[in-house]
């Protein structure tokens, strides 16, 4: 059901407007979808994937409130850009909520890739919403009745230090039922802490979905489990901050998201927005041992306030490194 806005948010919009500087972010820079293109060498890619392109899109947060100049941008460009393969890295939904689901639907069986759709899920995609906590921990977020501007306020005025503890009710939270349900009615496929060996014009490649971090959920020992080594391979998670452990699993690339770039990516502001462990993975690439990584910046948010930090689709060409 569609949530009614409140009136912090009419009066956040008045303000935005009024005040002249709030019309880019909250207006302007949503809506500009941009694309970023990286030719990635490859160690030992076999000779039938050089060339091969893969179209990375991550935190959408799709919402009743959701743009329709980026939606349809989106669409537009998911074709324009022909990708062999397409990968969705979580954050499906905003606060685990499902809101429009036939527009949604129809955007993700608008996806056309002949190599396959693959999705992890990100912390707004389970059956509850998990985030930091006021104490710094991943924990449920309590029903509130508080706008997303009082709770994007509290957050500048009363910034958090992470605790890295998942607490209990956190990791007890089941999967969606609504979004699994609305997903199997795709050609996207969801993998969760799984690893499929995808055909791959005459050989195979690898493609690893973790589950998310924030609720405990992220077991690479399973995932990696049927991960055939003599293939490169491609790695979805959603929370940059397991760029780290996946260090000691195989992979050649790690495609995250989560961070929005920073979001308000202002000095000294996008850390109060972005919680996460390892600050440098906040966006971009990234070598990381003799893997690379790639943060993307999302597509949207809960808060469709963007500052130095445009909307983002990755497209990704392989080369043999
Ligand atoms: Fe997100």
């Amino acid at each position: 059901m569609m949530k009614k806005r409140q009136w912090s948010e009419w009066a956040w919009d008045a303000w935005c407007i009024a005040s002249g500087i709030g019309v880019w972010p909250r207006y302007i820079e949503p809506r500009l979808l941009t694309t970023t293109h990286l030719s990635l060498p490859i160690p030992h890619l076999p000779t039938e994937l050089i060339g091969l392109k893969i179209l990375q899109f991550s935190d959408l947060h799709w919402n009743a409130q959701f743009s329709s100049v980026l939606l349809k941008q989106l669409k537009w460009k998911m074709q324009v850009h022909k990708p062999d393969m397409i990968f969705f890295t979580g954050d499906f939904l905003c606060r685990s909520c499902l809101e429009e689901r036939e527009q949604l639907l129809q955007l993700f069986n608008s996806l056309k890739a002949p190599m396959g759709c693959f999705a992890v899920l990100g912390n707004h995609d389970y059956a509850q919403f998990v985030t930091v906590s006021a104490q710094g921990d991943y924990d449920v977020e309590k029903t509130s009745s508080k706008s997303n501007i009082s709770k994007g306020f509290k957050r500048l005025f009363h910034p958090v230090t992470l605790t890295k503890q998942v607490t209990t009710r956190a990791q007890q939270v089941g999967l969606h039922a609504g979004l699994i349900e609305l997903l199997a009615e795709t050609p996207v496929q969801l993998l969760h802490n799984q690893t499929k060996l995808v055909s791959c014009k005459g050989t195979w490649l690898n493609v690893c979905g973790l589950g998310e971090y924030t609720l405990g959920r992220f077991d690479p020992q399973t995932a990696f489990q049927d991960y055939n080594i003599r293939y490169p391979g491609i790695v979805l998670s959603h929370n940059p901050d397991t760029i780290e452990p996946l260090r000691q699993y195989p992979g050649d690339i790690i495609l995250a998201g989560h961070t929005h770039g920073g979001q308000v990516n202002l000095p000294g502001i996008w850390k109060r927005f972005t919680c996460i462990e390892h600050l440098e993975y906040k966006s971009g690439l990234k070598e990381v041992g003799k893997k690379w990584a790639y943060i993307n910046r999302g597509i949207s948010s809960v808060m469709k306030f963007r500052w130095f930090s445009l909307p983002e689709l990755t497209l990704i060409t392989l080369q043999r490194g």
